[in-house]
């Protein structure tokens, strides 16, 4: 299996182009299909989980053109099958955004129910419940969801929980009920923004979007559109942090710097100084860090999706830090491997207690997940000496040319197959 191998030790320097939001791309390719006229999307980034849901949309027959890396057209006006078979489900739980859009616009659809992960039992009972207050029946048989409705009425629906895969595929749901659907306790994470801005260039009716309350006035058709994805603000956030690890210089462009606050703001509590302009923020790191307290929450709070990242950085920072997960059940696995590196980091709970340490050393490493994996690489390119990263496969979901974008900012990685590749990977570096 390919594997990562860095040496440490090298300040990233440099800029790096920000592609567009992987979490965004996943809800708003799925509700492309609710229109049987011909969208346009661009900015799309190349990551597997995006390509993969494009695929599941393929297996039904929706109609998916590349006109190029980031771009592609979709037309669903001749969808043969409502029923998202499970291997594209095991692949990527997002799949489950064909739900909403199927159920939206066909009142049927039957997916796959997906698995946990390896940060938690991701239930999706809200999701449910948004659905069957819109009329809809919803049941679960042989590890499927089937949902069908004679016809699906809007409501007044109040999630339990702030969830941005229920707040999407409620809202998909609700743009062609009849009537007006409120969703109460919305996520307003800027996905859900730019899924509502999509749905209206559809010319759907979504109105409230990035606050709690989301009012959705049904329409009986939705129509062409050209739309471009907002940036990912995690992969920014991701350089960022990598700045702040190796006490590099990075600038991320191509970003909108308001969605990057909360990691700007934690930036700077521990020693960065950080410059934003209209599309580009930058990470100066020269000086030691120190230590802070972070809880990951909902947006505009510190996203559990840097949770891994900015833990890796505090490992580093004088002092002691806590790192508190208040979103998922289970995302410190990557913890131990941290340790494996010096790291000193004990997890209690949901809570990561961090003293920090003067140094990294490199370390054969796996990742557990998609961010932590990224974090681990940070924690390598931090590191003294030679580190490998294993299952790097999970990195690949979200991150297109990680170590590409990475090796432009001076960092020493390269993609090696073989303990022989590893070797000649260590001989060429020095
Ligand atoms: C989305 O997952 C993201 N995935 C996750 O990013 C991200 O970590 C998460 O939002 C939080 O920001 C995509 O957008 C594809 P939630 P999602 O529903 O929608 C509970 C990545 O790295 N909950 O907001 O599954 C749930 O258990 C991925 O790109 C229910 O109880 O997250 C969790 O505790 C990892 N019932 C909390 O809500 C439900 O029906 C937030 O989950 C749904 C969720």
């Amino acid at each position: 299996m390919e594997q990562y191998a860095i040496k440490g030790g090298t300040p990233l320097v440099g800029e790096v182009e920000i592609g567009g939001a992987k979490n965004a791309a996943l809800a708003i390719l799925a509700a492309a299909i609710m229109t049987d006229e011909t969208v346009t999307i661009d900015n799309l980034p190349d990551v597997r989980d995006t390509n993969v849901l494009i695929q599941a949309m393929e297996s039904i027959g929706v109609i998916v053109e590349r006109i190029g890396r980031h771009s592609v057209k979709i037309n669903a006006a001749n969808v043969n099958s409502l029923v998202v078979e499970d291997d594209y489900i095991k692949k990527i739980r997002a799949s489950y955004y064909l739900l909403g859009a199927l159920l939206g616009k066909y009142k049927r659809a039957e997916v796959a129910l997906p698995g946990g992960c390896n940060i938690g039992s991701r239930p999706i009972d809200q999701h449910i419940k948004g659905f069957r207050a819109l009329g809809a029946d919803v049941r679960i048989e042989h590890g499927l969801i089937i949902t069908e409705a004679e016809k699906l009425k809007g409501n007044h629906i109040y999630l339990d929980v702030v969830s941005v895969g229920a707040t999407i595929n409620i809202m998909m749901a609700a743009a062609m009920a009849e009537g007006q659907t409120i969703i109460e306790n919305a996520a307003k994470e800027p996905h859900v923004v730019d899924l509502a801005n999509f749905l209206n260039s559809m010319g759907c009716n979504v109105k409230g979007a990035g606050t709690d309350v989301i009012r959705i006035k049904g329409v009986p058709r939705l129509h062409a559109t050209e739309y471009t994805i907002i940036p990912d603000q995690i992969e920014a956030g991701t350089f960022m942090f990598a700045a702040a690890a190796t006490k590099g210089d990075v600038t991320v462009k191509n970003v909108i710097p308001k969605h990057l606050e909360s990691l700007t703001a934690k930036l700077i509590e521990i020693g960065c100084e950080v410059e934003e302009s209209d599309d580009a923020v930058r990470v100066v790191a020269t000086k030691k860090l120190t230590h802070t307290h972070v809880k990951t929450l909902a947006y505009p709070g510190f996203p559990t999706d840097m949770q891994p990242q900015i833990t890796v950085v505090l490992g580093l920072a004088e002092g002691t830090s806590i790192v508190t997960e208040s979103i998922f059940e289970n995302r410190f696995k990557y913890v131990d491997e941290l340790t494996r590196m010096g790291g000193n980091v004990k997890v209690e709970g949901n809570t990561a207690i961090i003293d920090g340490v003067a140094k990294y050393t490199g370390a054969s490493l796996t990742a557990p997940d998609l961010r932590a994996g990224a974090a681990l690489v940070i924690a390598a390119l931090a590191a003294e000496g030679f580190s490998t990263v294993d299952e790097i496969q999970y990195i690949g979901r979200g991150y297109e040319d990680f170590h590409l974008k990475l090796r432009e900012l001076g960092a020493q990685i390269d993609k090696v197959k073989t303990e022989r590749d590893f070797q000649k990977f260590k001989l060429k570096v020095g």
